[in-house]
């Protein structure tokens, strides 16, 4: 269910039956007048949160750039509304329609193109899911520099996109480090090829960078080319129980003094979250002691085990001694790590289990990060919509709406994912919601996009983290790339 009300622009054109016969002269078109049902078009037409539920009635799935280009020629002169399709996995409805636009999905764009050893650079088709690169990579002694939940369905190009952050950025850096070139088809269908391999190149604009984080709305990403690390020989993953969000942030700052260049990831998850991931899978929990408001995963990553191990089981002991953590376990090899790690990239799905969820994906300065969580459930038992004992959620009285309010998230890059899990999409959670959580944000000078994006969720909010010159930039960019607006519209900005 789309809960934003959004006006259909007169701008666009409707798809008639001459253009499907002109796009199945392209490539692979699924619509109803090819013989397609609609529950054949509904994977393309709702989001991964089941709340973005679009109308089209045609997508096409290119297999070349060139393709991608013909298509695109054509809607231009045509005035076709397009969205951008990678693996569907975004968590703002920016991947599926909001009428009829027309799904130009990537997934048969996916080849991988080249890959140099000596240098680390990776090129790629678009559609390449992420997984299967980081596989092919791991063939190569190299690690695709992201990573993150949804990586069995992601694409790079989605990631590109949207300018994934995941789990392992407090190491890696950001795409905008890692990406090196891309190719893109832009809206009148012109190819734009920046798909350098180059590492330096300051011989004008950074034209790619625009792409990134760009959610479909100035082109359409058709390959990437990035550079990935040597794979770490030796990969150590622990968790920690911790009593207070203080002692959260005393472990952070002692990782990151103590573990220094082998910390590859610092999550937190509240207790919250990891008694409805224990009550979901009927998982055991991985420390046996009492439950703690808050719990933390680290992992190393790095070249030589003997010198992780010592590093790591000193860390331990000394955040022990000193009464940071209250207990903690070390994974013994690569399923317990695995395991663990299930405890952090096993919420998401989790928190949608009882029908809906409100995801607020913010950067909030460290200190006071975790406050937006306690305030937001305050509010919701003020106004009678969250039961004041956390219970099982299954036992949660049918009188509340709200089964839990939770937070997790990437402290290492002060990313809070604040998540509200309802019963069923609810006016009455929205209007606490919103813009409540904008203006705190606000005040803290935090950013109400992380690394999710914007898309049709966030478009409205934008201003609370971003200038009135700012917007007014990012539209004069939108309007010279895309004058008839035809790529992702309704999305991103308001225009
Ligand atoms: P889609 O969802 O298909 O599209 C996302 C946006 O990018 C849309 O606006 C779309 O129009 C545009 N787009 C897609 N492909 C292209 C292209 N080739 N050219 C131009 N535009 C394009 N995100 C994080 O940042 N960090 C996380 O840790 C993280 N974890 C996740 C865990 C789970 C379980 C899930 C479900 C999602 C998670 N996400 C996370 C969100 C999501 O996976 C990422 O945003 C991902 O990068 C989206 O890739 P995709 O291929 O699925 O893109
Ligand atoms: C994560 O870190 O797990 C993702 O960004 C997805 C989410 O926020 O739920
Ligand atoms: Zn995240």
């Amino acid at each position: 269910m789309n809960t934003t009300r959004i006006l259909r622009r007169g701008l666009t054109t409707a798809v008639a039956r001459p253009d499907i016969a002109h796009f199945q002269s392209i490539c692979p078109v699924l619509s109803p007048s090819t013989g397609h049902t609609a529950s054949d078009l509904d994977p393309f037409n709702t989001d991964w949160m089941r709340k973005y539920r679009g109308q089209t009635t045609l997508v096409l799935k290119p297999t070349s750039t060139h393709q991608v280009s013909q298509i695109l020629t054509y809607c231009h002169a045509r005035a076709l509304a397009v969205v951008p399709q990678g693996g569907n996995t975004g968590l703002v409805g920016g991947s599926v329609p909001i009428f009829d636009e027309i799904v130009i999905n990537l997934s048969a764009l996916n080849k991988i193109r080249s890959f140099d050893a000596v240098s680390g650079v990776l090129t790629a088709d678009a559609g390449v899911i992420l997984e299967v690169a980081d596989q092919y990579l791991a063939q190569q002694s190299h690690l695709f520099p992201l990573d993150l939940g949804a990586k069995g369905s992601c694409h790079i190009g989605g990631n590109v996109a949207t300018n994934a952050g995941g789990l392992r950025l407090l190491r890696y850096g950001s795409l905008h480090g890692s990406v090196l070139g891309v190719e893109a088809v832009l809206p009148d269908g012109t190819v734009l090829d920046d798909l350098s391999t180059l590492r330096k190149n300051n011989t004008g604009y950074d034209l790619k960078q625009l792409f990134i984080g760009s959610e479909g709305t100035l082109g359409i990403i058709t390959g990437v080319s990035i550079l990935c690390p040597q794979r770490p020989a030796a990969t150590n993953v622990a968790f920690f129980a911790l009593d207070s969000y203080e002692a959260v942030q005393r472990a952070f700052t002692m990782a990151k003094t103590e573990l220094s260049e082998i910390l590859s990831a610092f999550e937190m998850m509240d207790g919250r979250s990891q008694e409805l991931v224990a009550e979901v899978t009927g998982k055991r929990r991985p420390l046996e002691g009492e439950a703690t408001p808050y719990y933390v995963l680290i992992e190393t990553s790095g070249s030589n085990k003997e010198h992780d191990d010592a590093k790591l089981e000193a860390f331990l002991e000394h955040v022990m001694e000193e009464g940071v953590v209250s207990d903690g376990v070390l994974a013994q090899d690569e399923t317990q790590a695995r395991a663990l790690w299930g405890w952090r990239e096993g919420i998401p799905e989790v928190l949608g289990h009882w029908g809906g969820v409100y995801k607020y994906d913010v950067s909030i300065p460290l200190p006071q990060l975790y406050d937006l969580v306690r305030d937001v459930r305050a509010r919701m038992v003020e106004e009678g919509l969250l039961s004041e004992t956390d219970r099982a959620a299954a036992e949660t009285p049918a009188e509340f709406p709200v089964i839990a309010v939770t937070g997790y998230g990437h402290i290492g890059d002060s990313n809070l994912h604040l998540n509200v899990a309802v019963r069923a999409y609810d006016k009455r959670v929205e209007k606490v919601l919103e813009p409540f959580v904008y203006e705190w944000i606000q005040k803290v000078r935090g950013s109400v996009s992380a690394e999710h994006g914007l898309g049709v969720a966030k478009r409205e909010f934008v201003g609370y983290s971003r200038g009135e010159t700012e917007l007014k930039v990012m539209k004069s960019l939108k309007d010279l790339f895309d004058p008839k607006g035809i790529m992702n519209p309704y999305k991103y900005i308001k225009s």
